[in-house]
């Protein structure tokens, strides 16, 4: 039975989700909601949706079924927790939450209310983790024992337009939000195709040394001046994973922001920004081309009209080879995707396990598995690389 969707955050990367669960077959209405009323209608318009709802609370009192969470980084977890209490289904945008406390909660109020939470982790369905993911189930990599993932974005490419946008006048307060804390790109995809967890983490932050008033202590609301960090992951299971969070770097992001390594006893792979190689005793193999994500879209569409132009790049790829677009439907198949063709992937998973009852791939618990590491990992890099535990909340019931 297709059910209704009530969106929360009408700002830069509710667009492209809102057009796909409008196009999808399994929803019904799409409705919206934002602090900024205008934002709002300007989606609705842009998008044909069903409507806007004056606030938050006020969506939660009507019958809407589910409600999607992209409103800014640090908000989601109480939001999901009030959603989930009020009998919605939730899909929340990265990250899950921005401490154990609220993560704790989020699985709690899954567990309670039978409901289905995702998290909508664009490095599950990244093409190098689903690249790995199929290396790893044929065997390709005999033990998996070291991973990287990166996500090396600039503040410079596009973060300082999207922070004032998404801060207003008082932007400096927020554009300094832990690297660490956003942890779930790089995390993601390398546990999105590594079926592991975490147990304990090392992690060491670089202070910033721009001055511009960004990254300073006294501005910052989280008290943070690190605008690069790398932590490193023991794992269940034996073997390690390594993470960089870096927002002070000289790297063409809107090539590839997130890329990732693997290696294996008998075969390993490695990703730069042009290039991705298939490696093992006998030789390399460019596999660049099957995991090269298409345009969806033109940068000029004017669906982007609310992304900065610097971050335009992420909102138009579409899928690659290596992608199996099968499951999806069919009107999906000139939609717009985004960040190396997970939009239309993520979209589908969630409207699925609503509709099935079934447990999407990134539920409460994976979602868990994708953020806590990196919110431990944060304290570890406050506290000068201090190995400490990372929590689990184990496997999804079921
Ligand atoms: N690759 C990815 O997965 C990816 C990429 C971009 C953004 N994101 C995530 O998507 C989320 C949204 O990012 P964005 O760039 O669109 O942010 P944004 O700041 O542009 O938009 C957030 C919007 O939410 C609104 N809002 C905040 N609290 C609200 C509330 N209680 N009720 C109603 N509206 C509220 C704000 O007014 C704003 O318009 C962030 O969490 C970000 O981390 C993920």
């Amino acid at each position: 039975m297709p059910f209704s969707i009530g969106i929360v955050g009408a700002g830069q990367f509710a667009g492209s989700f809102a057009k796909l669960f409008r196009l999808h077959p399994g929803v019904s209405d799409v409705h919206v909601t934002d602090l900024l009323p205008e934002r709002a209608e300007r989606l609705v318009a842009a998008e044909g949706l069903a409507g806007t709802v004056s606030s938050f609370e006020e969506l939660l009192g009507t019958d809407v079924d589910a409600v999607a969470l992209f409103t800014q980084r640090w908000t989601h977890g109480p939001l999901a927790v009030r959603a989930l209490r009020a009998g919605k289904h939730v899909y929340s945008a990265v990250p899950m939450a921005v401490s154990y406390e609220e993560c704790a909660d989020i699985v709690e109020a899954v567990k309670e209310t039978g409901l289905t939470y995702m998290m909508g982790e664009t490095s599950h369905y990244n093409p190098a983790t689903v690249y790995a993911r199929e290396r790893i189930a044929d065997g390709g990599f005999g033990r998996l024992f070291y991973a990287e993932g990166d996500y090396v974005h600039d503040m410079d490419l596009g973060f300082y337009d999207a922070y004032r946008y998404s801060g207003g006048e008082r932007w400096k307060e927020t554009a300094s939000y832990p690297p660490l804390l956003y942890p779930t790109h790089s995390i993601g995809g390398v546990l999105g195709a590594w079926r592991t967890h975490a147990t304990s983490v090392s992690a060491l932050g670089v202070p910033d040394e721009r001055g511009d008033g960004v990254f300073d202590r006294e501005t910052s609301r989280f008290g943070n001046d690190l605008s690069n960090a790398t932590a490193l992951f023991e794992v269940a299971g034996g073997g390690s994973f390594r993470t960089n969070e870096f927002r002070r770097v000289g790297y063409p992001s809107h090539i590839r922001e997130s890329r990732f390594r693997f290696f294996g006893t008998e075969g390993s792979f490695e990703q730069l920004a042009t290039v991705s190689f298939w490696q093992d005793r006998s030789g390399v193999r460019d596999v660049s081309e099957h995991l090269k994500a298409a345009p969806s879209l033109a940068a000029d569409d004017p669906s982007l009209a609310e992304v900065s132009p610097a971050l335009r790049d992420a909102f138009v790829s579409g899928t690659a080879p290596v992608h199996d677009r099968a499951r999806l439907p069919r009107e999906f198949a000139h939609a717009p995707n985004g960040h190396e063709g997970s939009h239309h992937f993520l979209a589908d998973d969630f409207v699925t396990a609503v509709n099935d009852g079934s447990t999407p791939t990134v539920n409460a618990w994976v979602a868990a598995r994708y953020t806590l590491p990196g919110i431990v990992a944060h304290d570890s890099a406050l506290r000068g690389g201090e190995r400490l535990p990372v929590p689990d909340f184990g496997d999804a019931p079921g």
